[in-house]
C-alpha cells in the first residue's frame, strides 16, 4: 500500500493559519500590537473598555463612543438569575476557571440572540460576555465563601466594579488603575491556545459562548494562562530569595520547567512582563510584602543564567511571570489569578470569533481541519481483516 509521507507541524508552530487585523505579535522585536497601536501606549494611557471597544468595534472610542460603550456594558453586567442560582450549587472546592467555563456554555441559555447569527447579534454576544464575565467571577468568589453576590454598580468603570462586586467596598484608585493596566496587558494576543480554540469553534458556524467556553478550557492549563496561578505556588514553595539559587538548579536538574519562562513567540522578554514588574514592586512593599516580588527578580536572574549555562541559549520571561506577585499584592486568592485573565482574554477572544464568523477582505476564515500523520498498526502492508468477536 502506497501512502505519502506527511510532513508533520507538531503543535502548528510557525504555520499561518489566518489573517487577522486584531493584533501582532513580534517575536524578535518583542512587541505587541493591538489594531496598529503599541501596548506599551495602550497600557499607560487607555482604560480596559477603550481597549474593548478597538477590539470589538475596531477603532479607539471618541469621548461620545465611549460614553455610549460604557452604557452597553454597564447595562449588560447583571447575570441571569437562573445562572447566579446554579452558581450556588456548585461545590466550593471548584476550581475557579472550572466554574467559568461552566457559566461561559450557561450564557447561551439566557441569551435571547443565541439563535440569531447575524453579524449584529454576535457582537452584542461579544459585549455581554465581556460585561458579564467579572461579574460571574466576583460572584463565584463571594457564593464560594458564603457571602451574597453584589449587584453591579454602573456609575463604576470596568476594573473598579470588579472590585466593588469582589469586595462589598469602593475601592482604592491605585488598585482600580493597576487591575485596569493588569486587563489592557491581557486582552488580547494572537492566535494563542486559547483564541485559537475560540476560533477553531467558531469556525464550525458554533454559537459565540460554545466558542468561549472552549477557550476558557484552553486558558486554564498550565502551559497558558494557568502558568500565573503555578508562578505563584512556585514563589510560595521557594519561600525566601536566598532559596532561589537551590531551588533552579534542582528544577533544571530534574528537567522541569519554571513556571512563567519561555514563549512560543517571543525571542526576548515579553513586553507585558516589563510593564508588570515595576508595577508588581510597587505594590509589594506598598502592603508590606516586598519578598515576592525580591524572589521573581533572583529567580528570572539565576533562571536566565542558569538556562544559558545548560542549554546554550536564551529563555525570557513572559506575561504571567511578574502578573503573579502581582495580584497576590493585590489581595487576590491565587486561584483567581487565571480567571482574571480570562476575564480580560474575552475582549481578544470575542473580536476574533466576529472575525473568524464576519471578516470580509480575503483570504476568509474557513473551517479548520488539519491532518494527522496515522502511525498506528496495519496487519502487514494491508488493513486488518475484522474478525468477530466470538472469534477473537
Ligand atoms: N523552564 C525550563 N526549561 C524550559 C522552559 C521553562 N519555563 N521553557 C522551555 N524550556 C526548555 C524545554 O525544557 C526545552 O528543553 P529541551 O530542548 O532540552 O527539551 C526547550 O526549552 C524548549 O522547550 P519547549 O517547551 O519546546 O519550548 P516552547 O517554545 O515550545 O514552549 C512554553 C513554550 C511556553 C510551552 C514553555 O516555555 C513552557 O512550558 N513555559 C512554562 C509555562 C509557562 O510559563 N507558560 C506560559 C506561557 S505565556
Amino acid at each position: 500500500m502506497e501512502r505519502d509521507k506527511p510532513i508533520v507541524n507538531t503543535g502548528l508552530r510557525g504555520i499561518t493559519v489566518a489573517s487577522t487585523r486584531i493584533s501582532d505579535v513580534q517575536g524578535k522585536a518583542g512587541k505587541l500590537i493591538y489594531r496598529g497601536y503599541r501596548i506599551t501606549d495602550l497600557a499607560e494611557h487607555a482604560c480596559y473598555e477603550e481597549i474593548a471597544h478597538l477590539l470589538l468595534m475596531e477603532k479607539l472610542p471618541d469621548a461620545e463612543e465611549m460614553a455610549r460603550f460604557h452604557h452597553s456594558l454597564a447595562a449588560e453586567r447583571a447575570v441571569p438569575d437562573g445562572l447566579m442560582d446554579t452558581l450556588k450549587t456548585i461545590p466550593g472546592s471548584a476550581h475557579p476557571m472550572d466554574v467559568m467555563q461552566a457559566a461561559a456554555a450557561m450564557l447561551a441559555h439566557y441569551d435571547p440572540d443565541i439563535a440569531d447569527s447575524s453579524r449584529e447579534a454576535f457582537q452584542k454576544m461579544a459585549v455581554r460576555a465581556v460585561a458579564r464575565f467579572p461579574t460571574v467571577l466576583a460572584a463565584w468568589s463571594r457564593i464560594r465563601n458564603g457571602n451574597d453576590p453584589i449587584a453591579p454598580d454602573p456609575e463604576l468603570g470596568h476594573a473598579a466594579n470588579f472590585l466593588y462586586m469582589t469586595h462589598g467596598t469602593k475601592p482604592d484608585s491605585d488598585l482600580v488603575h493597576y487591575l485596569d493596566v493588569c486587563l489592557v496587558l491581557h486582552a488580547e494576543h494572537s492566535f494563542n491556545a486559547s483564541t485559537f480554540s475560540a476560533r477553531q469553534v467558531a469556525s464550525t458556524r458554533a454559537h459565540m459562548y460554545a466558542a468561549i467556553s472552549a477557550a476558557v478550557g484552553s486558558l486554564s492549563g498550565p502551559l497558558h494562562g494557568g502558568a500565573n496561578e503555578r508562578v505563584m505556588r512556585m514563589l510560595e514553595e521557594i519561600g525566601e530569595p536566598e532559596n532561589v539559587d537551590r531551588y533552579v538548579e534542582e528544577v533544571l536538574n530534574a528537567g522541569e520547567k519554571i513556571m512563567g519562562l519561555g514563549h512560543t513567540v517571543y525571542q526576548v522578554d515579553d513586553p507585558r512582563a516589563h510593564i508588570l514588574a515595576p508595577m508588581s514592586r510597587d505594590m509589594g512593599e506598598r502592603i508590606g510584602e516586598p519578598k515576592w516580588y525580591e524572589i521573581s527578580r533572583k529567580l528570572e536572574k539565576k533562571a536566565k543564567a542558569a538556562f544559558r549555562e545548560r542549554k546554550g541559549t536564551d529563555i525570557y520571561v513572559n506575561v504571567d511571570f511578574y502578573s503573579a506577585s502581582l495580584y497576590h499584592a493585590m489581595g487576590f486568592p491565587t486561584d483567581l489569578f487565571t480567571p482574571l485573565f480570562a476575564v480580560a482574554r474575552v475582549a481578544g477572544w470575542t473580536a476574533h470569533v466576529l472575525e473568524e464568523r464576519f471578516a470580509e477582505a480575503a483570504p476568509k476564515p474557513m473551517l479548520y481541519r488539519p491532518s494527522s500523520e496515522y502511525i498506528g498498526d496495519y496487519c502487514g502492508p494491508e488493513e486488518c481483516v475484522f474478525v468477530p468477536m466470538e472469534e477473537r
